[in-house]
């Protein structure tokens, strides 16, 4: 496999799962949950994802000079905002996907009641897993209001996505954004911040990996558009074809397939030419960046 496979992620990013995963797990045990809140949570969470978001904090971190132990804390937080958000993205209210990671859905292995409280209990561990982190008490601070907001952001992009009523003074390509922006690239931008914060003494560094983190989050769910319309569900491990069905604003059904290719091109360079003030210790996330690009799943 080579760095530039388009079905899987880059080798030096394969081998951050398994220490990611164990992460996850051993945290998930340690909460003291009832059994069956338990074995949803390991459910839902340690189910095959591709780990994107915890790997963008541990690159982040690298690149920044930050300690690395110290960014799998802030990694795992991140990670269950993320599958909280996709257990409820895929119930009935929203979405009503039947299969996840290749997988049948939380609430179709469980049941509605369970899915939505997994969720609601994910999110609350993700702030109980910070307040319990080695960060001294002033970054804990700032990655919580972080974690706040982006997950905030991720709940906008959400009813805007289910629901609609988006400001009618925007444009068509605006309103895309706008969704896009919040529901996923709020998260994304989240997880690479909170890797810079792992060495907060350098704020220009900091303000470079924002601004990674902004271009990549966006061009992830470009990316993710056009994986639904051309990808096939075995390979991606989830339903596709279905933002058509329902009616999704995407960037596809707003701006074409070709125009969303060339908008990926364009937020992929943006992305490279944000890390230029880090150097060489950015070289994994110049790598990640172009894999993102042209995923597959
Ligand atoms: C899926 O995210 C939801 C979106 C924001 C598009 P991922 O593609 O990162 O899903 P997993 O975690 O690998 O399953
Ligand atoms: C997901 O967007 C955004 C979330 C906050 C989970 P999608 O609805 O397009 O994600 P998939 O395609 O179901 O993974
Ligand atoms: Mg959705
Ligand atoms: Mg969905
Ligand atoms: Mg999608």
């Amino acid at each position: 496999m080579t760095e530039t496979s388009t079905s899987e992620p880059p080798q030096f990013v394969i081998d951050l799962i398994p220490s990611i995963e164990d992460a996850l797990k051993s945290q998930i045990l340690s909460f003291n949950l009832p059994d069956d809140l338990e074995e949803a949570t390991l459910y839902a969470v340690m189910n095959g994802g591709k780990r994107v978001r915890p790997a963008l904090t541990l690159l982040c971190a690298e690149a920044v000079g930050g300690p690395v132990d110290f960014a799998m804390q802030a990694a795992v937080a991140v990670e269950f905002i993320h599958c909280f958000s996709l257990i409820h993205d895929d119930l009935p209210a929203l979405d009503n996907d039947h299969l996840r990671r290749g997988q049948p859905t939380l609430h179709i292995k469980t049941n509605e009641a369970m899915a939505i409280l997994a969720g609601d209990n994910l999110l609350t561990l993700a702030f109980l897993q910070l307040a319990q982190s080695s960060f001294d008490d002033e970054t804990k601070m700032m990655m919580s209001r972080e974690l706040a907001e982006a997950t905030k952001n991720m709940v906008v992009g959400q009813v805007y996505d289910t629901l609609g009523n988006l400001p009618s003074t925007l444009s068509p390509i605006e309103q895309v954004k706008l969704v896009h922006e919040n529901k996923t690239g709020a998260l994304i931008r989240c997880a690479c911040v909170f890797g810079g914060m792992c060495n907060a003494h350098d704020k220009s560094a900091v303000g470079a990996i924002a601004s990674y983190g902004t271009h990549i989050g966006l061009m992830f769910q470009i990316v993710d558009d056009l994986i639904d319309l051309h990808g096939c569900e075995e390979h991606v491990g989830k339903a596709t074809r279905k933002d058509s069905e329902q009616g999704k604003l995407t960037y596809p059904s707003a701006v074409g397939v070709e125009e969303s290719k060339n908008i990926i091109e364009h937020l992929k360079n943006e992305a490279e030419h944000a890390l230029e003030p880090l150097g060489a210790s950015a070289d994994c996330l110049r790598s990640f960046n172009l894999w993102l690009a042209q995923r597959t799943r």
